[in-house]
């Protein structure tokens, strides 16, 4: 029997690492990916205040010993002065994917005009794919219909399992037959 695709989910909130507030970020993640995801998939969520070391600690365990092929982070990404999301993402990937960042604030833009403080960006850590999303459920689904298409490419080229999404709601695209 295949194993369940395994994917990271990392909430960066102080608030709702403190419990003051409920994650909704997290979660929205998750109901987007239970609607688009063929695949058995397991989440792994993790919450983690707004620290950039904290962030980085998360993500390089997501990547290396959770072996997640698929990381999506959501809040911190914006211009206050604890938001570092970012800059953790950047501390711990081998290789940036700049385009991620750039349709998502491309397409958000036409929703809201303060898309462009987001600083979200996407990276590469071993063979894990890294994503940032901003913390609204709202923007994480405006941004994942965005970039979903190009999630199962990306994850084959990295030779991490192979993902399939319901045509109907988000079809992925492979530019070579494979
Ligand atoms: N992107 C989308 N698609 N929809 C949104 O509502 N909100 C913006 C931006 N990007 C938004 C969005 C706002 S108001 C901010 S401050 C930044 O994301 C950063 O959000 P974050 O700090 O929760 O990461």
């Amino acid at each position: 029997m295949t194993q369940p695709v395994r994917i990271g989910i990392l909430t960066v909130s102080d608030r709702a690492h403190q419990g003051v507030y409920q994650d909704r970020g997290g979660p929205a993640v998750v109901e987007y990916l239970n609607e688009v995801l063929l695949n058995k998939w397991e989440a792994i969520a993790q919450i983690v205040p707004d620290e950039q070391e904290l962030i980085a600690a998360a993500l390089q365990q997501l990547a290396d010993e959770q072996k997640c092929a698929l990381v999506v982070t959501t809040g911190g990404t914006g211009p206050a002065l604890r938001d570092v999301t970012p800059e953790a993402t950047e501390s711990v990937c081998q290789k940036m994917m700049p385009g991620f960042g750039e349709l998502m604030r491309a397409v958000s833009l036409q929703v809201v005009p303060t898309a462009i403080l987001s600083r979200q960006t996407a990276g590469i850590r071993g063979q894990s794919l890294i994503i940032n999303l901003p913390g609204q459920p709202k923007a994480v689904r405006e941004c994942m219909d965005a970039v979903m298409p190009a999630i199962p490419y990306c994850i084959d080229l990295l030779d991490g399992p192979r993902l399939e999404t319901d045509p109907e709601r988000c079809a992925a695209f492979r530019p070579r037959k494979s």
